[in-house]
């Protein structure tokens, strides 16, 4: 991170201002989906702030699992990356979980829950965690970080749709993500180079199956929040139906091609079937 903007961006003086305004806290078309529904203007920026909140607990549950993964395979992530860089990794992903627990706070303080509300741990994401081989893990970790990242690209697309307590935060959570994803490629790189490309390889065949996983995990979270929405707003069943799908998120999409981009420039043995997905996906 450069200096002029660690000097005026830290965690610590971030401006949580509290009153959060009746506009769009991240710009509409971010959620593509959303934009083409037959909801009013008021209930589609309460659909912003509310999609807004979740994605802050889907943020907080993902650093979550990476943190406690990290923990619990300490001795194997220690082989790649020096004690240093796994407490950084660590203690930022702790930062970065306190400041979407404040934006959520703020956002909807009436839902806001220290243990999240509509992402609750499960035992299928404990198994995940537990037995997941690192190649595979950090990969995922990669990819999910790289979609964190451009959260804050498509809020400058239209800043006057972006509220600025949260575009700091995106802003101070993507610099230091980078960081993030070049230590998953590092784990990545020296289990190719300790394993070999064909146990490395062999390890991948998880990939797949778990990058599926995690994205049903999303939705399906995200029905259960959003069929609650719509009942708190006392929604018709058409409207409801409309907004039960949440789909690619812009950032979701760039996020993705991204990441593509780079295991095609610089591959990683056993990611050529998720490439392959991605590019499908954001073709
Ligand atoms: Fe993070
Ligand atoms: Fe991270």
């Amino acid at each position: 991170m450069t200096e002029s903007v660690r000097e005026k961006l830290s965690w610590d003086t971030i401006e949580y201002i509290e009153t959060v305004p009746n506009q769009f806290l991240i710009p509409e078309h971010h959620w593509p989906n959303f934009q083409n529904t037959s909801l009013s203007q008021n209930e589609k920026i309460r659909l912003n702030h509310f999609a807004c909140f979740f994605m802050c607990e889907m943020f907080v549950h993902f650093e979550r699992l990476i943190i406690e993964y990290i923990k619990i395979h300490e001795n194997i992530v220690s082989k790649y990356l020096n004690e240093r860089q796994i407490r950084r990794f660590i203690d930022e992903e702790l930062d970065h979980i306190h400041a979407f627990q404040t934006l959520g706070k703020i956002i909807r303080p009436d839902l806001y829950l220290p243990e999240q509300r509509f992402l609750i741990p499960n035992a299928g994401d404990r198994f995940v965690i537990k037995h997941s081989p690192p190649g595979v893990f950090f990969i995922m970790a990669a990819l999910f970080e790289e979609m964190t990242v451009f959260v804050y690209e498509v809020m400058k697309e239209k800043l006057d749709e972006s509220w600025k307590p949260v575009l700091d935060v995106m802003h101070l959570h993507a610099l230091e993500e980078r960081g993030h994803i070049s230590m998953d490629r590092k784990v990545a790189d020296g289990i190719r180079e300790e394993k070999g490309a064909f146990r490395a390889g062999l390890q991948m065949t998880m990939l797949l199956p778990l990058v599926a996983y995690s994205d049903r995990r999303v939705a399906g979270s995200w029905k259960k929040a959003a069929s609650f929405f719509a009942d708190s707003e006392g929604f018709s069943v058409t409207k409801k139906k409309e907004i039960l799908n949440k789909g690619l998120s812009r950032s979701d999409l760039l996020g993705m091609k991204s990441f593509a981009d780079k295991i095609s420039e610089k591959p990683i043995t056993g990611t050529g079937s998720l490439r392959f997905v991605l590019n499908k996906m954001t073709g």
